[in-house]
Order: C-alpha cells, then sequence, then structure tokens
C-alpha cells in the first residue's frame, strides 16, 4: 500500500459529502457560530460545496455549555426560519453533542440525529469514568450511540500502538458505540498521532460516519490536504454515503 500513500491531495469535495452529521451551526449556544449572519455564512459555503442537509449539533454539557432542550428547539425553529432564498433547498435538523459526565444520565429531554441515534462526546484530556456505563444503558434504552471524534481524544492518542491500535478504543467498538470522523481530523491539525488512530481505524473499518464539527466559516477554507491514502479515502466516502442513511 506504500504506492498510494500521501500522492493524492484530497480536499472537501473529494469527500461527497451531501449530509453533514455534526456541526456547531446553531448561533450563540456554544462556541461555534457567534451570530446568525456567521452561520448563514458557513450554510453558505456548506451549500456551494454539496451539502444539503444538515445536523446541528450544539454542545451539551453541565460544566461548559449547560443548554436545555426547550431552549435549543425554540433558537433552531427561529434561525431555521429566517434564512435566505438560496439556502432554501437545504434541510436542517436539530440535535446535540452530549459530553458523557456524571450529569448525563440525568438529562432526559435529549436531541436526537434524525433516525433516533446520540451523539456523544467526551473531554479531549480526561476520558470519561462513566462512559462505559454510559453506552451500556444508552444501548439498553434503544437508543444507537455514536462517538464523536474517537481520533481528537489525546488520552486514546497516548495509547495508540501500531500493531493493536488502541484497545480502549476498541471496547468500546466492541461494546456496540459507532465512531464518527471529523474532517478536520484529516487535515493531520491534530498531529502524528490523531493521524496513526483514523488510518487504524479506517483500515480496519470501525468509523461509521463522519462530520464536518464546523465551529466557524473559516474553517471551512481548511478541509484541504487530507493525509490519507486512495483506499482510505475511499472508505471516507462510504462514511458520506453511510450519513445519507440518516436523514
Ligand atoms: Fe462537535
Amino acid at each position: 500500500m506504500l504506492f498510494f500513500r500521501r500522492k493524492e491531495n484530497y480536499s472537501f469535495v473529494d469527500i461527497g459529502l451531501t449530509v453533514d452529521v455534526h456541526s456547531h451551526i446553531l448561533p450563540g449556544v456554544d462556541d461555534g457560530s457567534p451570530d446568525a449572519a456567521h452561520s448563514q455564512a458557513i450554510l453558505a459555503e456548506l451549500h456551494r460545496l454539496g451539502v444539503r442537509k444538515s445536523v446541528f449539533t450544539p454542545h451539551v454539557s453541565r460544566a461548559m455549555f449547560p443548554n436545555q432542550a426547550p431552549d435549543l428547539r425554540e433558537r433552531f425553529a427561529a434561525f431555521t426560519s429566517s434564512l435566505p432564498d438560496e439556502l432554501q433547498d437545504m434541510q436542517f435538523h436539530l440535535a446535540s453533542e452530549y459530553m458523557v459526565d456524571e450529569f448525563f444520565g440525568g438529562i432526559d429531554d435529549r436531541l436526537y440525529w434524525p433516525d433516533g441515534r446520540i451523539l456523544i462526546e467526551m473531554s479531549y484530556y480526561q476520558r470519561s469514568p462513566e462512559i462505559r456505563e454510559t453506552i451500556f444503558n444508552l444501548l439498553m434504552d434503544g437508543r444507537q450511540p455514536v462517538l464523536a471524534h474517537p481520533e481528537r481524544y489525546v488520552f486514546y492518542q497516548e495509547k495508540f500502538e501500531r500493531k493493536k491500535g488502541v484497545p480502549a478504543l476498541e471496547r468500546l467498538y466492541d461494546m456496540g458505540c459507532e465512531l464518527q470522523l471529523n474532517v478536520m481530523s484529516l487535515t493531520g491539525a491534530y498531529g502524528e498521532r490523531s493521524l496513526d488512530i483514523i488510518h487504524w481505524l479506517l483500515d480496519h473499518n470501525m468509523y461509521r460516519f463522519i462530520g464536518t464539527d464546523v465551529h466557524s466559516r473559516s474553517q471551512i477554507d481548511r478541509f484541504t490536504g487530507f493525509k490519507v491514502n486512495a483506499a482510505q479515502m475511499e472508505k471516507v466516502r462510504q462514511l458520506a454515503r453511510n450519513n445519507e442513511t440518516l436523514f
């Protein structure tokens, strides 16, 4: 496979992403878009690049972003009803990206992906002690959990082994948790160890979905120079097709 390595210069349009399942476009609720004008600029650019359906996934965590579902629904309705004509052929859905912490289990009004899956995350620097129990409980409740950007967690990056991957992460996968790749991670922006995890997970067909996780308009300009080989890029394209089954 060495022959194919990094000969191509893939960028966002090569993914063929029409359905985005992870974004911080809903304005003013987290560390994503600050206002409606900025959100419209993000959507205009994603639209230009071929995205037609977008799931908004604002952070929900007790410590940093204590968003409540009713307030998010209200903001979502207000924002999506005031979009310009050129975005009228887009469809939107409100979900959330839930931090797995000691409070997560107590949230009863939750926002899911269009098909009922739930997007979860951990702190980049500290594994959530509740992660296994949370995945187990969600599955028992008939809720399919999807872990956002496994390649970004530093505690997994530190544990990557060339022959074994990240066994701690694979245990979550074996429990039934699905994994979602971030577009930005493909650029190598989060380091070689993050790329190692990406290559491993792609080579072992362990990712299921892909999302932009877009936080700002300028970020989209950096969705280029993906550090994957041709075979891995084909698997990335398949993730985009998997997204299309959700919405
Ligand atoms: Fe996110």
